[in-house]
């Protein structure tokens, strides 16, 4: 069973409502990026699988997270396909690349930071899933109450990654950080809607929330 409330404790503010009424309708750009968020997520993973080679027990972890993700990558593509949603390349969202502002440069706090980086990401994404499924149609409503589980299961992993590393206690001082920062970012306006965007802000006029700007597949946003 998914600890809805333990994640909610994590995190330090719910989704808005403003960002669950604009969903519903948005799903193209939802699908689209929720798909980029689990192409991420494994890449993130992998990444950290290379760097860290040293730490058998953190290569494991992450290479069977890495194959969760590429499978909810897989799921998802397969949803926009069947939907005759257009692929889109879209600009990443700033979730992920603001809180990477405070990753930390020397070893091994960097690695604490990166694993803080990937509870919280996982943690948005499931209070997320949670909070959108009821609004969406019975299929999608499905389907995202499914991926809830794993991705609460993966919160779980990069927490307990990380307190191996530095212990509970410099952890949580960490996580207070980050908490601080990811609040800021999901409650303050923000011109794009993607899928860990914050509350999305009134688009000026001839402004395209789903315009192309660059490939986003190097980008850091994860699921
Ligand atoms: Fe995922
Ligand atoms: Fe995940």
């Amino acid at each position: 069973m998914t600890d809805l409330a333990a994640l909610r404790d994590f995190l330090g503010c719910a989704t808005p409502d403003a960002w669950l009424e604009v969903a519903p309708g948005r799903l193209d750009l939802l699908l689209v990026d929720h798909a980029n968020c689990e192409k991420k997520a494994a890449s993130a993973a992998l990444s950290m699988l290379y760097r860290y080679e040293g730490r058998p027990r953190l290569v494991q972890t992450l290479s069977r997270l890495a194959r969760e993700e590429l499978r909810h990558f897989e799921q998802v593509e397969r949803i926009i396909r069947a939907r005759g949603i257009p692929w889109q390349s879209l600009s990443a969202s700033r979730y992920a690349a603001g809180l990477r502002t405070l990753v930390r440069g020397p070893e091994p706090e960097r690695l604490v930071d990166l694993l803080i980086c990937g509870a919280f990401v996982e943690a948005r994404s499931c209070e997320r899933f949670a909070a959108v499924a009821p609004r969406l149609d019975p299929l999608l409503e499905r389907f995202y109450l499914r991926l809830l589980a794993s991705e609460a299961r993966h919160f779980r992993v990069y927490l307990e990654l990380a307190e191996e590393v530095a212990g509970t206690g410099e952890v949580a001082a960490r996580v207070d950080r980050f908490r601080r920062v990811e609040a800021e970012l999901i409650l303050s306006p923000d011109p794009e809607f993607r899928f860990h965007s914050g509350v999305p802000a009134a688009p000026g006029p001839g402004a395209d929330q789903g315009q192309v700007r660059r490939d986003t597949s190097r980008s850091s946003t994860s699921a």
